[in-house]
């Protein structure tokens, strides 16, 4: 059985108070939620704050992005693993769609930040999913299949155990138009399938896939009665406690 995984994704929202003040709201609305794991990720700014006010609680706390430099030096701009990991971070958002195209992130940067956050001890949530043109165009199993494969090379069967991948179509990031649960069942199923043949039907099993795209306290409970879907990543919906308290509560 996969415990499933509830993320927020707060990407470039909340100052460090509106941060601390969601996540205080938050804590005692999903206090007694253990059907599943919970993580947030807010702005680099606001990590250690959030992480510290979430201590010892069942709210985790991951970073939306890390650097491709595993080890310190002279790098601009760049925030690494182990610096997520220092202020309290357990997990790490690699590969979003906004990171690719916006910041013409590869598979290869995608992969060797995956590398890095293992190396770190973080576990990472790698988003993969098609645009709109490649889906029409009927190459949304290819360009997912490159980036999973593309952003999971050189793992080992143990680091597979530290992955989550999150599909997140693009057509349905902050669109409101949702992949209907038949839709992120079929990809998922997909995802799946790449996996064991690149390690084992059984390594696969075990691997979290989440869905992410236009996620609300109305739809969470149709996608979640689906084999392959084990979770999501919120984006618009996470930033508001008690909406994000809804979808975690998806079964209440
Ligand atoms: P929305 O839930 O706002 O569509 O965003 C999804 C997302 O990008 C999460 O990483």
């Amino acid at each position: 059985m996969r415990k499933p995984v509830i993320a927020g994704n707060w990407k470039m929202y909340k100052l460090v108070a509106e941060s601390v003040a969601t996540a205080i709201a938050l804590r005692p609305l999903v206090a007694n939620a253990n059907h599943c794991e919970i993580v947030i990720a807010p702005p680099f700014t606001s990590l250690k704050a959030v992480a510290d006010r979430l201590e010892g609680s069942n709210v985790g706390v991951a970073g939306q992005d890390c650097s491709t430099e595993s080890k310190h030096g002279a790098h601009t701009g760049e925030v690494g693993a182990d610096m997520l990991k220092d202020v309290g971070c357990s997990h790490v958002i690699v590969g979003h769609s906004e990171r690719r195209q916006y910041y013409f992130e590869s598979d290869a940067m995608a992969n060797q930040k995956t590398l890095a956050a293992l190396e770190n001890g973080l576990s990472v949530i790698l988003c993969v999913g098609e645009t709109l043109a490649q889906r029409e165009g009927r190459n949304a199993e290819s360009v997912v299949r490159g980036q999973v494969e593309g952003g999971l090379r050189g793992l080992t069967s143990t680091d597979l155990a530290r992955i989550i991948i999150a599909y997140e179509p693009v057509w349905a990031i902050g669109t409101g138009h949702t992949a209907s649960p038949e839709q992120a069942q079929e990809m998922h199923a997909f995802i799946r399938r790449v996996l064991a043949e690149r390690y084992s039907a059984e390594l696969a099993d075990a691997v979290r896939v989440l869905y992410g795209g236009s996620v609300k306290p109305d739809n969470i409970a149709g996608l979640m009665t689906k084999e392959d879907v084990d979770g999501a990543l919120v984006g618009g919906a996470s930033l508001d406690a008690e909406t994000f308290a809804q979808i975690v509560n998806y079964n209440a």
